[in-house]
């Protein structure tokens, strides 16, 4: 039922449901919620049977698309069967054929898995593995956690300290201490001081500053997602991962966005070419058919644990749930079956020019990114990279998220850099795809570049 020109549903959300990083007061400003009730393949469907092309895997989880009955059967089937038993001194089935499985998927010896319920307490449980295994290897003075600005790692407490967002860290003050932080890599606004190749002997000369003895892992994501896809420059990883090796510093892969699919390979890492001490992931391990995380290790990090009596000391109820195992099992299934990896290399260059082809639109600053990953930067002048005033950017992002929203796209507006569009579709995306989201996206952002003033 409609009563105030919102639903039932509507309002029903804005008296009870609490909706995350959302300004609760927007809605009673008169904007509507948007309500979904419905998925298939690529689109979403609201509960006035308005169809949204889904550009973003929901929130850059699903996939392999939306309403796959067989995935969530899997899960339904599991329930039957036994619907939950701890992974606490215990085990069962499901979640020891996915370690198994994932093992064999993950590169190198990454050959240990600890299950977590999403990625923020993958982040937390990889801060306390890399903490406890260098306190059981003697060097219990190892906690600092270096990680690089704009990165977003989580929520948590431990996450949220290695999250290099100030504006969503300030109001939980003071957080755990140890996380430090680095130039990202953003080489299109590089400041004239710096080089792409001086990004990694950053880290380098952090860890020296601080003390190698006090830095216990370094994280990072193979692409970073806040500031919109900021791509490693050559040579990057393989330099950390040497500068890493060289100080006893684990180097932690946050593949919470980046693995499953979503840069063409199993893992984020693969795809440039290093291999981490652990990876962190959640979201696309189950397509988000339900929730699950993951802390991917290698031998030599679980070696500490394996032999006498130390445990590492941390665990949590849902760990490894048998109706999420299942369904990870299942959407691996689907990646397998449909060979999904191969699909993503072989139209991730479409998707690309697609979104090349917007540089004709005076905004349009920089496009960037890999795989089913990209991003839009949107500036005031394409030459000079000349940004929009931080006011304008907040007027542009709404306006670009009103519009596109009232079209039926579904994207990411990031504000953590520059104004950024961000793009990450479900896998089994093709060419029809991202025709459509160049008929969404061009419209808009032409109106957009009338509407702010730009140099053209
Ligand atoms: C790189 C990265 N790490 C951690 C997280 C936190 O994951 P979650 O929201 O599942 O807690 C995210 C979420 O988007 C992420 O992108």
């Amino acid at each position: 039922m409609v009563m105030g020109g919102k639903s039932a549903l509507q309002q029903s959300a804005e008296r009870h449901l609490w909706m995350n990083f959302s300004q609760l007061g927007y809605y009673a400003r008169g904007k509507k919620l948007p309500v979904m009730v419905r998925g298939e393949g690529c689109y979403v469907w609201d509960e006035h049977g308005k169809r949204y092309l889904d550009g973003l895997s929901s929130l850059f989880c699903v996939n392999i698309g939306h309403g796959r009955a067989d995935v969530a059967q899997a899960g339904a089937d599991q329930g039957k069967q036994l619907e939950y038993f701890p992974t606490w001194s215990a085990a069962h089935p499901p979640a020891i054929r996915l370690a198994e499985r994932i093992a064999s998927l993950a590169p190198g010896d990454l050959n240990r898995v600890f299950f977590t319920s999403g990625g923020s307490e993958s982040v937390d449980s990889a801060i306390k593995l890399a903490r406890q295994y260098h306190r059981v290897t003697g060097n219990a003075l190892k906690t600092k956690i270096i990680a690089r600005d704009i990165a977003y790692h989580g929520t948590t407490m431990g996450a949220l300290a290695l999250t290099g967002i100030d504006s969503i860290k300030e109001p939980f003050a003071p957080l755990l201490p140890g996380g430090i932080h680095v130039p990202n890599t953003s080489v299109y606004r590089l400041p004239p001081d710096r080089t792409a190749d001086s990004l990694a002997e950053a880290v380098k000369r952090r860890i020296e500053i601080e003390g190698p003895d006090t830095v216990a892992a370094v994280i990072l994501e193979p692409v970073q997602t806040a500031g919109g896809c900021y791509m490693p420059p050559p040579g990057y990883f393989a330099r950390v991962r040497e500068i890493c090796d060289e100080h006893n510093v684990l180097m932690i892969s946050d593949e919470v966005i980046c693995a499953w699919g979503r840069l063409g390979e199993w893992f984020g890492c693969e795809r440039f070419g290093y291999i981490p001490d652990i990876i962190t992931t959640a979201k696309g391990l189950t397509s988000a058919y339900a929730p699950m995380g993951a802390v991917i290790a290698r031998d030599a990090v679980a070696e500490p644990f394996l032999n006498g009596d130390t445990s590492f000391l941390h665990g949590f109820t849902f760990a490894g749930h048998p109706m999420s195992a299942a369904i990870a099992l299942a959407n691996i299934d689907v990646f397998e079956r449909e060979d999904l990896l191969d699909h993503v290399r072989h139209n991730q260059d479409g998707f690309r020019a697609m979104l090349e082809s917007l540089r004709d639109i005076p905004i349009v600053g920089d496009v960037r990114g890999t795989g089913y990953f990209h991003a839009v930067e949107l500036v005031r002048d394409q030459d000079t990279k000349e940004p929009f005033s931080p006011e304008d950017q907040v007027s542009l992002l709404g306006y670009l998220s009103d519009e596109l929203q009232e079209r039926g796209l579904i994207f990411r507006a990031d504000d953590r850099g520059g104004p950024v569009v961000q793009l990450a579709p479900p896998l089994i995306a093709g060419p029809a795809q991202f025709n459509e989201m160049e008929e969404l996206l061009r419209p808009v952002l032409h109106k957009a570049s009338e509407l702010f003033p730009h140099a053209r």
